[in-house]
């Protein structure tokens, strides 16, 4: 069966660390004379080049697709967009709105017998490449064992927030989400967290709370987030009063001394971070981009590994 990649939880600990070293190994030509379709609803700059990059990387051709060249659910069903690029492309990427368009494409996929991958460049709920990406730098900052590490996530408790505390967790870290109420995690989201960190078994655990300067206290790492996610800008007001004490400034950054701090990119300067904290030496953001590229690189040569692209 088609191995899809739509969270960090489609991968085994043991699969995710395969990822991440055939991140840092030179790319083979898996895709030579293949295509991969990538499909963006939404803005990129990071996800698009990065991802388009790879593919060249690994001999293949990406298409990039905007979100009105298909129209999805408009002009025809995100079903037939998908059985459509599986006809011409080893995998599929897609940025969508609602992630169970992610999931509907994956089941079409399968359903019609192809063996093309469904990846997830990000949706309203999760941004594995992202994390992917940001346990390559931290493994870069830090050495390959990430065992005992703590990271403190300061801001909403989104996408990139989730799919960071399922690679974290897996990989034994103690993740720390500060978030205010209303902001963070859901029960179903915690428990899922803790119970992939228990399957991984390398005592990773995740906790939570809005004393965001208490979980920030001497922690080996701080990442933060916009505080208005793509498609949530209709809320962005009352985010911006909800969510202000919840920043990486240099005072936060006082209270975790020697720490790296991760931002995901697009930065919101003055709202989740400061200009000063992102241009100092602790910010490895320009790491955290590099690795987005090595990152699908080691996703994909995973895939086509495990035969899911052939
Ligand atoms: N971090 C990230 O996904 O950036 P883009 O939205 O620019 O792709
Ligand atoms: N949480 C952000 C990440 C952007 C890369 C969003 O979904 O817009």
């Amino acid at each position: 069966m088609t191995r899809h990649f739509l969270e960090i939880t489609d991968l085994t600990v043991d699969e995710l660390d395969r990822v991440l070293a055939l991140a840092v190994t030179p790319p083979k030509p898996v895709l030579a004379g293949r295509g991969v379709a990538l499909l963006f609803e939404k803005p990129s700059a990071r996800t698009r080049h990065s991802s388009e990059m790879a593919v060249v990387n690994l001999g293949g051709h990406p298409i990039s697709v905007a979100a009105g060249e298909v129209d999805l659910d408009h002009r025809e069903t995100a079903e037939d967009v998908a059985r459509t690029f599986a006809n011409f492309h080893a995998a599929i990427g897609a940025r969508v709105f609602d992630h169970d368009v992610l999931r509907r494409m994956a089941a079409a996929i399968d359903d019609q017998g192809f063996t093309v991958p469904v990846i997830n460049l990000l949706s309203d709920v999760a941004h594995p490449c992202q994390a992917l990406a940001d346990v390559l730098t931290l493994r870069e900052t830090f050495g390959p064992d990430l065992v005992g590490r703590t990271l403190t996530y300061v801001g909403d408790a989104n996408n990139v927030a989730k799919s960071l505390a399922f690679a974290g967790v897996a990989l034994g870290m103690e993740i720390r989400i500060a978030s205010p109420e209303g902001y963070q995690f859901g029960g179903g989201d915690l428990a899922a967290i803790a119970e992939y960190a228990v399957d991984a078994g390398r005592g990773g655990s995740i906790v939570q709370s809005d004393d965001v300067e208490a979980l920030s206290t001497g922690v080996d790492a701080l990442y933060t987030d916009a505080w208005t996610s793509m498609g949530q800008e209709a809320e962005a007001a009352q985010r911006r009063i909800d969510l202000a004490r919840y920043s990486v400034t240099e005072e936060l950054l006082a209270l975790a001394e020697g720490a790296v701090v991760l931002h995901c990119l697009p930065a919101h300067r003055g709202e989740e971070i400061s200009d000063g904290v992102l241009e100092s030496a602790s910010a490895k953001v320009w790491r955290q981009v590099f690795h987005r590229r090595t990152a699908m690189v080691g996703l994909l040569s995973f895939l086509a590994e495990v035969g899911s692209i052939r």
